[in-house]
C-alpha cells in the first residue's frame, strides 16, 4: 500500500478476525441516534464513510446493554434493536475492508443536580445480573452481523468503576485487585461463551485512571494479562475520563470528561503527540514479557500516518486508534495509501467534538464545512483553487511573550490553515492550525528566530500554495 508505512498497512489477526491494516476508529459517540437508541440513516452514513476511508477496524460507539435513560445513545438492550444495528455492518462491509465491532456499555444513573449512582449503591444481585446483560448484547451484535464486540471497561462506567482503585465495596467485588477484577472477568467470560468462535471479543479499559488514588500501569498490566488469559481478541487502552474529578455545571448531569482525567482521555492541543502511548507501551511490554501475543490498541493524539508507523515499528502498540483524527478526515488511510497524504484534513485537537458530546448535540468536526453532519468525501468538492493575492505576506504582532500572526484570506473556498514554523533556520514544521485568519503562537522563547508560512486548504483537504515567509522573534 504505502511504501513509507509498511507496518501500518499490514494485516493483523484479532483472534478469529483479520484486520487489513492497523488504523482503528475507536468508539466515538455520535449523538446521531434518537433518545430511543435506534440506528438512523446518519449513523449508518457516518460509519460507511469511515469504512470507505480505508480504516481496518471500526469500533461503533458505546451502545447500552440496558434500558437506562441516557439521552441520544445507541442501544443493544433488546432484540428489537438487532434490525437497526444490522444496517451498520452491512454498510461498512460493502464500503471497504474494515472489520466492525460494537462497543457495549453499562452505566449508572446521573442527575442534573450533580447526584450520581455509584457501584456502592448496587446490590449484589444487581451486580451479578450484569454479565448476562453484556452477553445478551454481544449475542445481538453477532446476529446483527458485526465482526466482534468491545466490552467497555474504560472511563466512568460500571465495569471501569469495578476495576477502579476507588472501588471500596466491602464484599467479594471490591478493594483487592482480584475482587475488583471479578465482575469484569465474569462479564468477559459470559460474553465469550454467548457468541460463536468466529466472533471476536475485545475490551477497552483505562491503562491509567489519571485521578488521585487511582490505578496506573502496574495494575492495568494485570488486567491485560487476565483478559489475555481469557482469550481477548485485543486489548484497547484508554486513559482517565472519570467522575471523581469531574466539574459539576449547574443544571447539567455530571460529565466525566471535565476534569484533569477528562483532559488525559481526549488530550487537547496543548498536550504532546501520542500523549498516552507510554501507558500502552508499558502494558504491551508486560503482556509480551509474560508470553501473551494479544494485540494492543493505543490511542491519544496519534494524528498522522507517519507517527502511527513510527509507534507501530517501535513496538509500542499493534493497532493505532485515531478517534478525532479520523473524525476530522475519515479518508486519511486511503489518501495516504494513494500518495495523497498532503490532502488530509488534520485534526487540530480543539475538542469541539468533545463539547458537543457533553451537551448531547450531534458530534461533528469543527473543520468540516459549516452545517455538515458528515465529513466531506474527497470528491464531494470540485478541485479548489486557492490563490493568495500578490501582497499577501502574513503580518506579525508581538504580544507579551507571544507572536500573533494575521494574514488576508486568500481567494477560493478556504476551510482552514496549517501554520508552519521554522526555528533558527531549521526545517518548516506544522506548528499550529486554525480556521480563521489569525493565530497566536505562545510556545516561543526570547533569543530564537522564528519564521512562519501559512498553508490554506479546502474542505476536502486540498492544499493551496504556501504564503510568503514572515520572520519574527520576541
Ligand atoms: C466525541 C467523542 C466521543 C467519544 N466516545 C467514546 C465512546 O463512546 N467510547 C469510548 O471508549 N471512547 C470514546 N471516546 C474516546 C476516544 O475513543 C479516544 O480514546 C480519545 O478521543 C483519544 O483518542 P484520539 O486522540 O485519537 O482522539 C470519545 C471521544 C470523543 C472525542
Amino acid at each position: 500500500m504505502s511504501p513509507a508505512h509498511p507496518t501500518l498497512y499490514s494485516p493483523l489477526d484479532l483472534g478469529p478476525v483479520t484486520i487489513a491494516n492497523r488504523f482503528a476508529v475507536p468508539a466515538m459517540v455520535t449523538r446521531l441516534s434518537g433518545d430511543d437508541g435506534h440506528v438512523t440513516d446518519q449513523i449508518v452514513e457516518r460509519y460507511r464513510r469511515f469504512a470507505e476511508g480505508g480504516a481496518g477496524m471500526i469500533v461503533v460507539e458505546a451502545s447500552s446493554i440496558h434500558g437506562g435513560r441516557s439521552g441520544p445513545l445507541l442501544k443493544a438492550s433488546d432484540d428489537e434493536f438487532i434490525g437497526g444495528l444490522s444496517r451498520i455492518p452491512a454498510a461498512v462491509h460493502a464500503a471497504g475492508p474494515a472489520k466492525v465491532f460494537l462497543q457495549i456499555i453499562h452505566f449508572l444513573k446521573v442527575a442534573r443536580s450533580g447526584w450520581r449512582q455509584t457501584i456502592a449503591d448496587l446490590r449484589i444481585d444487581e451486580l451479578e445480573a450484569l454479565p448476562g446483560l453484556f452477553a445478551a448484547a454481544a449475542r445481538r451484535a453477532e446476529q446483527a452481523g458485526f465482526d466482534g464486540v468491545e466490552v467497555h471497561m474504560a472511563h466512568a462506567y460500571t465495569l471501569s468503576s469495578m476495576l477502579s482503585r476507588m472501588n471500596r465495596r466491602n464484599d467479594r467485588y471490591g478493594r483487592s485487585l482480584e475482587n475488583r477484577m471479578r465482575l469484569p472477568t465474569m462479564a468477559f467470560t459470559e460474553v465469550r461463551q454467548a457468541v460463536s468462535d468466529r466472533f471476536a471479543v475485545g475490551l477497552r479499559f483505562d491503562a491509567e485512571e489519571c485521578i488521585r488514588h487511582g490505578y496506573s500501569v502496574g495494575e492495568s498490566s494485570e488486567f491485560a494479562v487476565r483478559f489475555a488469559e481469557l482469550g481477548a481478541a485485543y486489548v484497547s487502552l484508554s486513559a482517565g475520563g472519570k467522575f471523581e474529578d469531574a466539574q459539576h455545571r449547574e443544571g447539567k448531569p455530571l460529565y466525566p470528561y471535565t476534569g484533569y482525567s477528562g483532559d488525559r482521555c481526549m488530550p487537547g492541543d496543548t498536550y504532546p503527540d501520542a500523549a498516552n502511548l507510554w501507558m500502552a507501551d508499558h502494558v504491551r511490554g508486560e503482556l509480551r514479557r509474560r508470553g501473551h501475543t494479544t494485540p494492543v490498541l493505543g490511542a491519544g493524539k496519534i494524528g498522522t500516518a507517519d507517527l502511527a508507523e513510527r509507534v507501530l515499528a517501535d513496538g509500542r502498540c499493534d493497532i493505532v486508534g485515531m478517534a478525532r483524527a479520523l473524525l476530522a478526515d475519515p479518508y486519511l488511510p486511503a489518501k495516504v495509501a494513494a500518495g495523497r497524504g498532503a490532502e488530509v484534513v488534520r485534526c487540530i485537537y480543539c475538542n469541539v467534538c468533545k463539547s458537543l458530546d457533553e451537551n448531547f448535540k450531534t458530534v461533528v468536526c469543527y473543520l468540516w464545512p459549516r452545517g455538515s453532519t458528515q465529513a466531506p468525501t474527497p470528491d464531494e468538492q470540485a478541485a479548489a483553487d486557492i490563490a493568495w493575492a500578490t501582497d499577501a505576506t502574513p503580518t506579525v504582532v508581538l504580544e507579551p511573550g507571544a507572536i500573533r500572526l494575521r494574514w488576508p484570506r486568500p481567494n477560493g473556498p478556504v476551510a482552514g490553515y496549517d501554520i508552519l514554523r521554522s526555528e533558527d533556520d531549521g526545517p518548516f514544521e506544522r506548528r499550529l492550525a486554525c480556521t480563521r485568519e489569525a493565530q497566536l503562537d505562545d510556545l516561543v522563547v526570547a533569543g530564537r528566530q522564528y519564521r512562519y508560512r501559512i498553508v490554506p486548504y479546502d474542505a476536502a483537504g486540498r492544499r493551496g500554495t504556501p504564503s510568503e515567509i514572515v520572520d519574527a522573534s520576541i
